[in-house]
């Protein structure tokens, strides 16, 4: 039976790159995205890997959506099929935030999306991880304690610390099944949320990801890397 790798937010930024890498290494992916209707790009891929690439609808913050997608797994996977991949990539950053005016529903929002999101599903999809699977939850060096120097996008950095707590417990929870949990910093990247004067182009950024995952062991699980595989301090 294959094993799969699956990505959440995968119709554009670095979850599309995500899906275009492993497809090019051969491995079949299930992309989940919140509208797979209007995934264009995620579709032309598709229609370029047959049998490949299954495109399912997840919205990561809604508890229906999830259970959905595990009661849809089986049929896309087949009733055998794992996850040795599953990379928790989906995730908001709202700007402007300016202390004196805070607001609750964006803190809330953000801690849902960003670390609330990934533990939920990465528990909802235990049962379908191959043992020794890897689990890669896209965190940021904003979400670093000791990293932080001045005040700046305060809800998106608590929830990526939140991340960054919730990868450690799932490195506990899923220890004894060998599968490894790690909380990776993609870099300053050229998408959406890192804009176009970011350092990193998509496709470099995935390509250390993916061979830092790949260099991963047993005793990697509960770390917070970047994409060169440079230890971050938390
Ligand atoms: N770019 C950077 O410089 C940078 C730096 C550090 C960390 N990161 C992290 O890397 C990850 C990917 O970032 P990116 O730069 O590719 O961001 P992006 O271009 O803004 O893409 C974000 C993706 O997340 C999806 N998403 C948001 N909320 C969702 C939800 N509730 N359910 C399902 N999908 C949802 C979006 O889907 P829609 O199209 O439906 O909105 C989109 O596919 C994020 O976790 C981000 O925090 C990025």
């Amino acid at each position: 039976m294959p094993e799969w790798t699956l990505v959440t937010g995968a119709n554009r930024g670095l979850g599309l790159e995500f899906v275009r890498q492993r497809l090019a290494a051969g491995a079949p992916v299930v992309a989940t995205c919140r509208q797979p209707g209007r995934a264009t790009a995620l579709n032309a891929l598709a229609g370029e890997h047959p049998g490949h690439l299954k495109v399912l609808p997840l919205d990561a913050i809604d508890p229906r959506s999830r259970a959905e997608l595990v009661r849809e797994l089986p049929l896309a996977i087949g009733k055998g099929g794992r996850i040795d991949l599953l990379v928790n990539n989906a995730g908001v950053l709202h700007g402007g935030e300016r202390f004196g005016h805070l607001d609750g529903d964006t803190l809330e929002h953000s801690l849902r999306t960003n670390a609330v999101a990934p533990l939920l599903l990465t528990q909802a999809l235990a049962p379908w991880l191959a043992g020794g699977a890897r689990v890669a939850n896209l965190s940021s060096q904003l979400g670093s304690i000791a990293g932080t120097t001045r005040f700046g996008t305060p809800s998106y950095a608590i929830s990526k610390a939140a991340l960054n707590m919730a990868t450690v417990q799932l490195a506990h929870a899923l220890r004894e099944r060998g599968v490894v949990v790690v909380a990776l910093h993609p870099g300053w990247v050229r998408t959406n949320m890192g804009g176009g004067q970011a350092s990193e182009a998509p496709d470099e950024s995935v390509a250390g990801l993916l061979r830092v995952i790949d260099g991963l062991s047993a005793s990697d699980s509960g770390q917070f890397l970047d994409w060169t595989g440079a230890r971050l301090p938390w």
